[in-house]
């Protein structure tokens, strides 16, 4: 049997290389050089499948110079840098990794939120600047975490995971879904089904955990956080573009909101300027999924969802059944 040709446009670990290796002829990038689209496009010519990042455009112009693709296998839950109907229509199977990274996104929502709320970067910065003379009494307080009200937008797998850490500080729960979820869940999970407004207008933290899509764009923007407490605290694990960050920047700076931690920006990895100069935003560059276990896991899935396309059966993860009826002639 002919074994299939495959593209692993980043970086991977060792070991998801070894994996693919058993049964594809393996292309890789192990130097991590950045592909312009026209590079993409040539090395993913002539190749059956490939496995790609969140930083890989795979659109409609990229699919039509690459007919032999049957299968794009990406590393990460959200998928918004694929064009799923036309990988579909072209019979090209979609696959992401859910289910394995919750628990470490979670984890870092978390971060952010306590670091936003105790101020952990500024001091840090303080401290390294050597600007720490004297201890007082009224010196960079922050607000409390414990018992204040958390809000989730976006109640699946993570902020799930993130509403289930909100009983170790006492914290209930209100959440924004396009599905309400079962009674018992909520009751778990002390969790209120709430309209977005009335979210943004009664939590002390908001956090943001949903998909990227043209419907979510600017989701939160100058109108919603006017509707939040000026005291609040914003943070965004999910995807940039869900948040207008000109507009966050301008209730930052303003004081309209108390502070903001942001894992994902609008165009990243350039970042607003804006943001640079801000005290009350504590910033990192998308890794809320980045730990050493979390991203094997997240690269090895989606070794295996190739895999399993590429061997004619159904991937574990396959975003678009569709894909299957479609007739395009190979
Ligand atoms: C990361 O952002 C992911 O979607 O997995």
């Amino acid at each position: 049997m002919m074994r299939s040709k495959i593209l692993v446009t980043r970086e991977v670990f060792d070991d998801t290389l070894a994996f693919l290796a058993q049964s594809c002829e393996v292309e890789s990038n192990q130097a991590d050089a950045a592909f312009s689209p026209e590079e993409l496009a040539r090395r993913l010519a002539g190749k059956d499948g490939m496995v790609c990042c969140l930083t890989d455009a795979i659109d409609a112009k990229l699919l039509a110079a690459c007919p032999r693709l049957k299968a794009v296998a990406n590393i990460a839950v959200g998928y918004n840098n694929i064009d799923v109907a036309a990988c579909s229509a072209r019979g090209v199977m979609v696959t992401n990794t859910p289910g394995v990274l919750d628990d470490s996104t979670a984890d870092f929502a978390w971060a952010l939120l306590l670091a936003a709320a105790r101020r952990v970067a500024e001091l840090d910065a303080t401290l390294r600047a050597g600007n720490w003379t004297h201890w007082q009494l009224k010196q960079w307080m922050g607000v409390d975490i414990h018992g204040a009200t958390l809000g989730i937008i976006g109640m699946g797998r993570i902020g799930q995971a993130i509403a289930r850490r909100a009983a170790g500080f006492d914290m209930p729960v209100l959440y924004c879904n396009r599905k309400r979820l079962d009674a018992d869940l909520e009751k778990r999970l002390n969790a209120a089904w709430v309209s977005k407004d009335e979210l943004l207008a009664r939590a002390d933290f908001v956090v943001l955990q949903l998909p990227y899509s043209k419907e979510t764009h600017h989701l939160i923007g100058a109108a919603e956080l006017a509707r939040m407490k000026p005291t609040a605290i914003l943070v965004n694990t999910a995807r940039g573009g869900v948040v207008d960050d000109a507009a966050l920047i301008e209730a930052l700076g303003a004081g309209r909101l108390r502070a903001a931690g942001l894992d994902v920006y609008e165009g990243e990895p350039k970042l607003h300027p804006g943001f640079l100069k801000l005290k009350n935003a504590v910033l990192a560059p998308h890794v809320a999924s980045s730990t050493e276990a979390t991203r094997a896991r997240m690269a090895m899935t989606a070794a295996k969802n190739l895999v399993a396309a590429l061997a004619g059966g159904t991937p574990p993860n396959l975003l678009n059944p569709e894909s299957r009826q479609s007739s395009r002639p190979r």
